[in-house]
């Protein structure tokens, strides 16, 4: 638990809260206690878990490269919870009750979605490891 007190000086003084550091705020104030600072499943609370934490940077990879935009939204806001439950992985309902902004799915159509969400899900695309080949919405 340690380590989440480091990174709360950094959530409470952080200038001001851009869209880019949003994403990195949501992430460290929410999944390192599981998924770890890296992202690669070594939190502290890891061991306790039925069920080891995801490696978040390798989410594409085991996509064969695709990075699936509203399946991962989906899997941290509950939305496809019936489809395929998570065991030990939290829903998120919070990130559901924010501001909602314009999201392109890819496929010429553009929905609302709220921008908490959205924001984390590109703070992870970005620890993607390798980078992401290909996208779909
Ligand atoms: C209480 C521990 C815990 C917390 C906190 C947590 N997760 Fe998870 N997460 C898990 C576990 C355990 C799994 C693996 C579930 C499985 O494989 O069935 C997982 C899986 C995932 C997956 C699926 C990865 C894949 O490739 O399918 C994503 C995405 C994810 N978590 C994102 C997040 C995000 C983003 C946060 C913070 C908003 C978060 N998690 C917070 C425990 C946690």
């Amino acid at each position: 638990m340690k380590q989440i007190f480091c990174f709360i000086p950094f959530i409470v003084f952080a200038p001001s809260l851009q869209a880019a550091d949003m994403g990195k705020a949501l992430f460290f104030d929410n999944c390192i206690a599981c998924h770890g600072v890296t992202g690669q499943g070594d939190g502290p609370v890891a061991r306790d878990l039925n069920v080891p934490p995801a490696d978040l940077t390798r989410i594409a990879a085991r996509r064969d490269g695709v990075w699936p935009m509203l399946e991962i939204m989906s899997i941290i806001d509950g939305y496809s919870r019936n489809a395929h439950s998570r065991e030990d992985m939290p829903v998120f309902e919070n990130f559901l009750d924010n501001e909602m902004v314009e999201f392109d799915t890819g496929n010429g159509v553009t929905v609302l979605v709220p921008e908490k969400l959205i924001e984390i899900v590109t703070y992870l695309e970005a620890l993607q490891d390798p980078a992401p080949t290909s996208y779909v919405p």
